[in-house]
């Protein structure tokens, strides 16, 4: 062949991607072992997955070849975590997919990134925004973001998912969907298949403000995809619950129960409801997670993910210390090098009211070491009790309160800067966390039942399944938390407390 055009052959192959798996490999960083300023950051989470440095956003979880898959959105430069520092105004934060993952559950380790653009980090990067992972017949197929609006196609011959090579007919998609007056961003896409039939819904929102909107597309190949019609699309009646939302990202939609859950990003929403024509229509709503990020719109958590795996399990994570890090303390996360982490795995179910009950993995009690047990203790104003021998940075504590006379009863985690205290109101019939309140209605002769995790600044917290949050600690110091149970206006009995220190899953 000509010289030249040889060399204009390599050259149009590798704008083009198609060496995708070599790209990556040349482009991304070595993740095999953590970087000291990790190793060392006291409050780098132990249990939670949290990217090995950078910044990590959305989930996108998978089980495959009997193994769970955690990719997530990765910016790897260490002095910009958040990945927008310098960029021009319009431009968008360099994302590529990186890779934890797992065959219990409960222990992780990093893998390469997964996918980056041949483009990154030039002005015209391309940007490898969230997408879904499914398993086509054996094969690892990557369905994700490009540009903001168009749907692109990787697949895997790895049984670990390793590397990815991008189909070259890529964009299968390209937005937007004919017919549908969408703002002009189109992102994020769930898939799932029905029969013979795969099923693809994308995150947008319609012009002018109108509100959020899911497209609906089908194909029979993954590679060749056709326009439905409107999934679902939120009317005005519902904007209340969805705030000011002009728009969906990361929608996500699966049957739970003898139901369907359509789950919308914002405040972690989810719908319960039937699926109808290949259409979803809502009947009840609840939330994933009622963290409050300093803004009210913004949960604790952000973007909810979830995978089946072979129990037959949906298993949710979400993408935990989210707004808040942009927001408040993006320069201590540029210090640290790291920033974001996933929530503990949650497997979900539908409770007897049609709402969602959300669980932590029962596998994670393979992190429990040092074990404290406190039982049948009378807890009244005078005798709140801090518990011996429980101090640390990485505890679970899993308590069952009998209520009694007493008004307010929950725990409190000291040693912060911030007063925490998690209880139950009676006058409101709401678990509190500090000022945040959600209902709870505890049954007569029902006990509350809270059980709370501690890693580093999260805390998340469960109380009987029904109430989730996610919130972040202020530590006073790197000594690690103590824990009080208290009993306000009356009396309640601490009938069982078992406290962990919490091991590491890397
Ligand atoms: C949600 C989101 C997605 C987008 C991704 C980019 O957090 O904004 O809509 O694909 O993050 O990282």
């Amino acid at each position: 062949m000509d010289h030249k055009i040889s060399r204009l052959l390599i050259v149009v192959l590798f704008a083009w991607g198609l060496p995708g798996t070599v790209w990556a490999q040349k482009h991304s960083p070595a993740i095999d072992t953590l970087p000291k300023w990790v190793v060392t950051d006291p409050f780098y989470p132990k249990y939670h997955v949290a990217p090995p440095f950078g910044w990590m956003n959305d989930p996108h979880p998978v089980y495959f070849k009997g193994a769970y898959h955690l990719f997530y959105q990765f910016s790897f430069v260490r002095d910009n975590p958040y990945g927008r520092i310098g960029l021009a105004k319009g431009q968008r934060p360099q994302r590529t997919w990186g890779h934890a993952m797992s065959t219990d559950l409960v222990h992780w380790k990093h893998m390469p990134v997964a996918l980056i653009s041949s483009l990154h980090g030039r002005p015209n990067d391309p940007h490898i925004f969230s997408g879904a992972v499914v398993d086509n017949n054996g094969t690892g197929t990557v369905l994700y973001t490009i540009n903001n609006i168009d749907i692109w196609m990787a697949t895997s011959k790895d049984d670990d998912l390793a590397t990815f090579t991008k189909y070259p007919g890529s964009p299968v998609i390209k937005g937007p969907p004919p017919g549908l007056d969408i703002s002009g961003e189109m992102r994020d896409p769930w898939v799932w298949k029905e029969g013979n039939t795969w099923y693809m819904i994308i995150g947008s929102g319609l012009k002018g403000g109108k509100g959020p909107v899911i497209p609906l597309y089908r194909s029979t190949n993954l590679t060749e995809w056709e326009y439905v019609h409107p999934f679902y699309r939120a009317d005005s009646s519902q904007f209340d619950f969805l705030g000011d939302a002009v728009f969906c990202e990361c929608p996500a939609f699966f049957p739970l129960g003898n139901k369907y859950v359509l789950v919308l990003s914002d405040k972690t929403t989810y719908l319960v409801g039937r699926y109808e024509d290949h259409r979803f229509i809502p009947e009840k709503r609840g939330r994933l997670d009622y963290g409050e990020a300093p803004s009210i719109k913004d949960g604790g958590i952000y973007v909810p993910e979830f995978l089946l795996d072979n129990k037959g399990r949906r298993i949710m994570f979400g993408w935990a210390d989210s707004w808040r890090s942009v927001q408040h303390t993006l320069q201590d996360h540029i210090k640290a090098g790291w920033a974001g982490m996933q929530t503990l795995p949650r497997v979900l179910t539908l409770n007897e009211e049609g709402l969602i009950d959300a669980e932590p993995a029962e596998e994670l009690d393979k992190l429990h070491g040092d074990h404290r047990e406190f039982a049948g203790i009378p807890l009244t104003p005078d005798s709140s009790k801090i518990l011996d021998g429980v101090k640390g940075l990485q505890l679970e504590v899993k308590a069952v309160f009998q209520p009694g006379t007493s008004t307010n009863f929950g725990l409190e985690v000291l040693d912060v800067l911030d007063s925490v205290s998690i209880f139950y109101d009676v006058a409101s019939r709401s678990l509190r966390y500090n000022q945040v309140s959600v209902p709870l209605d505890l049954k007569r002769g029902e006990n509350l039942e809270l059980r709370v995790f501690i890693d580093g600044k999260t805390i998340e917290v469960y109380a009987n399944k029904k109430v989730v949050l996610t919130e972040q600690l202020k530590p006073e110091s790197e000594a690690g938390y103590r824990i009080k149970a208290f009993a306000r206006d009356g009396m309640a009995v601490l009938q069982q407390l078992d406290a962990w220190q919490m091991g590491s899953i890397w």
